[in-house]
């Protein structure tokens, strides 16, 4: 049984102090189910990592950050290490966010090595893939997706894809306020744990968490949960508000 797993992703948003604010609401509000029932965590921008870990000290919801460099230090100037983000308490990392590929341009080839920092460094990656809506009307997602698990993923053994989290974000569907059907994110995520099975094998596919992402809404949460192969939801503008992504919570347990 797969638990499900609930990340409020919340960009370039809030402030010093609306992001502690937000996190303080969430962890009152989820406070009979966050970490028992459903996975919780919260990714709030680099600057206020410190502040929300602290905020949610006494509660069980986990700290993700956006992104994360793959070199441990050195001169890498605004990056930020896999060893400074277990520093402020984080045990999650996004890596090959959509808008991390598309607006600020990173290969496949560099979310690898995100990938890899992160697990060696002790973190979580939750490797994020999705196709554009030109590579969805030239039929090219399930292209797209092969190719951004298989150069994301390469190189990791089973063992540590233990660590890693999946989630499917189709581009078009992302601040959009279009969201995939269930039928269209199923498909997807049924395609992406058989393709986990074959570069695996069918025990590490049956226990990966694939999380979708993409206009999620109080209203639309619980049928995407529905879903067999749907485990959890990666929530963007939804989640800056506390009682929606509090909604959204409810409905996946
Ligand atoms: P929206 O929920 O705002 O569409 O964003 C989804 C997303 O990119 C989460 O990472």
């Amino acid at each position: 049984m797969r638990k499900p797993f609930v990340a409020g992703n919340w960009k370039m948003n809030t402030n010093g102090q609306t992001s502690v604010q937000l996190a303080k609401r969430i962890a009152e509000g989820s406070a009979e189910t966050a970490g028992h029932d459903v996975t919780v965590a919260v990714c709030p921008p680099f600057v206020y990592l410190q502040a929300v870990t602290k905020a949610l000290s006494s509660s069980s919801i986990a700290v993700g950050a956006q992104d994360i460099y793959f070199e441990p230090d050195g001169a890498f100037t605004g990056e930020i290490s896999p060893a400074m983000l277990k520093d402020t308490g984080c045990t999650y990392c996004l890596c090959g966010h959509s808008e991390r590929r598309h607006v600020i341009g990173e290969t496949d080839e560099l979310i690898n090595k995100k990938v890899a920092a992160a697990i060696s460094g002790g973190l979580l990656p939750i490797l994020c893939v999705g196709e554009l809506l030109s590579e969805r009307q030239a039929s090219k997602t399930n292209e797209v997706i092969t190719r951004q698990l298989k150069q994301g993923l390469a190189g990791l053994s089973a063992a540590k894809l233990s660590a890693v989290t999946i989630a499917y974000e189709p581009v078009w569907a992302i601040g959009t306020g279009v969201t995939a059907t269930p039928e269209q994110a199923q498909e997807a995520h049924d395609f992406i744990r058989t393709l986990v099975g074959r570069m695996y094998n069918g025990q590490v596919a049956e226990e990966i968490r694939i999380l979708y992402g993409g206009s999620v809404k109080p209203g639309n949460a619980a049928e995407l949960m529905n879903c067999k192969d749907i485990d959890g939801l990666l929530v963007g503008g939804a989640s800056l508000k506390a009682d929606d992504f509090l909604a959204i919570i409810q409905a996946t347990v």
